[in-house]
């Protein structure tokens, strides 16, 4: 696969680089932005234009066609299902909790037996959409990441994919909704069927906010300090990383870029690859629901967001922010916090 050694995985020096070019290009562009904000009509381009290139809104949907509403429902359902674990005690939404924004609020998570993993766990709300899955992106969509944590030994701790094949196949009443979710096909209760629905169920967990309404066009939908704020994330260098509808999750870059990460126990993706230009290379995280996520980075290291920002100031773009620059960037990232689609979420009767 080309794409895994293609441009968005992007190690230390080009993204050093890359965010130097990209501070001078945003800072022709933020005159623009400022103007159209202080005096309005100035610009002809509406906020949606003037943000859209960098920015954009969340889709209704992450992935091309919907699939159908059988295969959502049953992945709803595995997704509550702790059956899906050993011991029958630890179901995705235990790591990744809906109603507490996809996460479970851990430095890092406790999966079979109460074991700690080493990475904190990333939101499964607009998740969908990224370039890849995992700190690292070791794996390209949510229909193959679902395979991972129902074998992994400290998470669910599955035996093997049979055995997780024998457990749905035990549960009286899986047949039917696997045979409607996959129809036409004989014998639909398959590992493979299992991550298919989980991840369908995944690509509606989408998150809309204020900030969306705002680049819709709805102007009022931001506050001045939020707008500043924004100003400020443009204008620093932020968006060289964080990007794109969900303000992050589309490139990889290295933690560090600019001055070595504080922490370096885990390399990243060079664990993976074997290559020291991957060194403390990590996905850009999205910073949607950001307020909500902590503690943050792969590590979870990091409870107070404000750090988190004067860090990426320090070690990714070398500036000290200013105590009113990260104000005013916590506050228009508070405007990522969206709404949770309470229906779309409702915990399921299972089978
Ligand atoms: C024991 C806790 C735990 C359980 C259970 C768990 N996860 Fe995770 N999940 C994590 C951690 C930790 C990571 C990050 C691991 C890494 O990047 O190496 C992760 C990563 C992810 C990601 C990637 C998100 C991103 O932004 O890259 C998705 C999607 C996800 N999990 C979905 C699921 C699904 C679906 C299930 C159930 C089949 C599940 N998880 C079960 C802890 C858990
Ligand atoms: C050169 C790319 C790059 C730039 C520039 C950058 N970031 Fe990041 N950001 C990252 C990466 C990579 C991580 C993940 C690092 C890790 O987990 O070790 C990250 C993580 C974060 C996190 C933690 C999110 C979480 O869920 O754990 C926040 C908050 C954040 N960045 C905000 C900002 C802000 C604000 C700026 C500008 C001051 C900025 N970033 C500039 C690449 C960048």
């Amino acid at each position: 696969m080309a794409k895994w050694g293609g441009s968005w995985v992007r190690g230390g020096e080009k993204a050093g680089a890359m965010s130097k070019v990209m501070n001078t290009f945003w800072a022709a562009v933020l005159g623009v932005s400022v103007l159209g904000l202080g005096a309005p009509g100035a610009v002809a381009q509406g906020p949606g234009m003037m943000h859209g290139r960098m920015m954009g809104a969340l889709p209704q949907w992450m992935g091309n066609a919907a699939p159908s509403e059988a295969t959502i429902q049953l992945g709803r359902m595995l997704f509550y299902d702790a059956r899906l674990s050993t011991a029958g005690d630890v179901s995705c939404n235990s790591c990744h909790d809906l109603q507490r924004y996809g996460v479970d609020g851990l430095p890092v998570s406790l999966g079979h037996k109460g074991q700690k993993g080493t990475r904190n766990s990333p939101s499964v709300y607009n998740a969908a959409g990224h370039v890849a899955q995992f700190w690292d992106g070791r794996t390209p969509n949510v229909e193959e990441q679902a395979k991972g944590p129902v074998l992994n030994p400290v998470e669910m701790a599955m035996g093997s994919e049979a055995e997780v094949v024998a457990r749905l196949k035990g549960v009286p009443g899986y047949a039917r909704y696997f045979s409607a979710a996959f129809p036409g096909e004989a014998d639909p209760i398959t590992f493979d069927n299992m991550a298919r629905a989980i991840g369908a169920f995944e690509r509606g967990l989408v998150t809309p906010s204020r900030w969306d309404r705002f680049l819709k066009g709805e102007r009022s939908a931001i506050t001045q300090q939020e707008m500043r704020g924004h100003h400020e994330f443009m204008h620093n260098g932020c968006a060289s990383c964080h990007n794109g509808a969900y303000v992050g999750g589309n490139s990889l870059q290295r933690a560090g870029s600019q001055r070595p990460w504080p922490v370096q126990d885990d390399v990243g993706r060079m664990a993976l690859t074997g290559l020291e230009t991957d060194r403390m290379v990590f996905k850009v995280p999205s910073l949607r629901n950001v307020e909500k996520t902590g503690p943050y980075f792969h590590n979870g290291k990091v409870t107070s967001l404000e750090e988190a920002v004067q860090l990426m100031g320090r070690h990714q773009l070398g500036i000290e922010l200013e105590a009113r620059q990260a104000q005013d960037i916590l506050s228009w990232l508070r405007s990522l916090t969206g709404v949770i689609p309470k229906d779309y979420i409702a915990r399921p009767k299972l089978p």
